[in-house]
């Protein structure tokens, strides 16, 4: 397979990729690309096996590209990127940090920010669902948490794009090559004074936040360095916000285009949080996840060399139908489902319980207030390779006479 073969199936679009997916995991599931230089991994129990083993596949690819100085000092903090035990210290010191009663807690303010958003839509048939609600309730989410001025959002969408995508634009590349990081470099430079002075302030005049908790928190005797919570700080401002849009304006999509699951959810909204597990496993935002072999492997029945990069394509995994009967069909009772879309093992997302609150209270919101809605002219896709979902997403809607908010607990 050539670079070529995997730009014509792909193209970057969204149904392509999923019929090469399909292709892949029937005919060469664990596959070496000559052009790219790196191998992929379509099928589950492949995917499952290498993100569930950190210690032959690390997720620390540091040297395979000189990091820009803005970069390298962001890269302090965002261990999403780094093996034990660097890895284990930073993320025990972030859960002390992101503890379960604080994003239980947060559920009364979710739902408000909720009902704001589309109290300020009220009454208008057309809307565009990522600028309007999908895009605006996470960012304010995660902006509160860290307590960083609202007024200063404009801001944050250009700093997550340059450190989401790296300045890769429309190449098929997946681990971002010097050059292109330069030209975002500017960007990430930015960011990092931005973060370092709110950091710096919360030294000497700690609050409730998140960033004073990060410079505060201590696990056996170690504690954050400046750099350190900001590389937390923007990679939690970018996780926290970018796929939470994409992954609500993916469960919008899916409901305006299946009404009829819309209209069961309507009258049994406890059935909400199934159908969030299964938008992850359908329609998950990370098409997939790298790794790197640190000795030879056999994968699949393929040789992989040590040192070499596997592309993990977690939402062909979960496409996989040697592990989801009916694995296309969007499966509302679907038990179990054991899905990637967090990812598994030593990195499975540490936001995922307040990524899930924000989809159930946002779907509620919005099922609730919307007796009908209708993907109109006008959506905007991302480059599927790097991020499934929605850049823009127009729709007509129709408005509930009553209730204007949410029945509170
Ligand atoms: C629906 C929304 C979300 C999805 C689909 C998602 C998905 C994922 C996935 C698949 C991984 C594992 C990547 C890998 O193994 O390479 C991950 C890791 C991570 N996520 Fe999320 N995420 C979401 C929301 C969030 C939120 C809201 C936050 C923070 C507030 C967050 C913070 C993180 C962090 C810090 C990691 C790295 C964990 C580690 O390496 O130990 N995510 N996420």
């Amino acid at each position: 397979m050539s670079a070529e073969d995997v730009l014509a199936a792909q193209g970057g679009e969204y149904a392509a990729l999923v019929r090469w997916w399909a292709r892949m995991r029937a005919t060469n599931p664990v596959s070496y690309d000559p052009e790219l230089g790196n191998w992929h991994v379509f099928r589950y129990a492949d995917a499952t096996r290498i993100i569930g083993d950190h210690e032959t596949f690390s997720s620390d690819l540091r040297s395979s590209v000189r990091q820009p100085e803005q970069f390298a000092i962001v890269a302090r903090g965002a261990f999403n990127g780094f093996d034990p035990p660097e890895h284990t210290k930073l993320r025990g010191l972030v859960r002390g940090a992101l503890t379960p009663r604080l994003i239980a807690g947060l559920a009364p303010r979710i739902a408000e920010i909720a009902d704001e958003l589309l109290d300020a839509l009220a009454g208008r048939d057309r809307i565009e669902l990522v600028a309007d609600l999908a895009y605006p309730l996470p960012l304010i989410v995660i902006a509160e948490l860290l307590d960083i001025p609202l007024a200063d959002r404009h801001r944050f969408r250009a700093w997550a794009d340059a450190l989401f995508f790296q300045g890769r634009g429309d190449e098929p590349v997946i681990v971002a090559t010097e050059e292109m990081l330069l030209s975002v470099e500017p960007l990430i430079g930015e960011m990092n004074a931005y973060f370092l002075e709110h950091i710096r302030y919360r030294r000497g005049h700690p609050g409730h936040d998140l960033i004073s908790k990060l410079v505060a928190v201590e696990e056996n005797g170690f504690r954050l360095s400046d750099e350190e919570v900001l590389g937390v700080c923007g990679f939690l401002l970018v996780a926290g916000h970018i796929t939470t849009t994409l992954v609500l304006g993916n469960a919008v999509h899916l409901l305006a285009t299946r009404p009829e699951i819309a209209a069961r959810l309507r009258a049994d909204p406890g059935l909400v949080p199934d159908a969030v597990e299964e938008v992850l496993r359908f329609r998950g935002q990370l098409p997939a996840t790298p790794r790197r072999t640190t000795r030879e492997v056999t994968v699949g029945g393929a040789r992989i060399p040590a040192g070499e990069v596997v592309l993990v394509w977690l939402a062909s995994a979960n496409r996989d139908e040697r592990q989801f009967a009916a694995a296309d069909r969007f499966d509302l009772r679907r038990t179990p489902n054991r899905h990637l879309g967090f990812g598994r093992g030593i990195h499975f997302c540490i936001g995922s319980s307040l990524a899930r609150l924000e989809q159930h209270i946002a779907l509620r919101a919005v099922l609730r207030r919307w007796p009908e809605f209708a993907v109109a002219d006008g959506a905007v896709a991302e480059d599927a390779r790097k991020a499934i979902g929605f850049r823009t997403l127009p729709l007509t809607v129709s408005w509930a006479d009553r209730p204007l908010t949410a029945p509170r607990k």
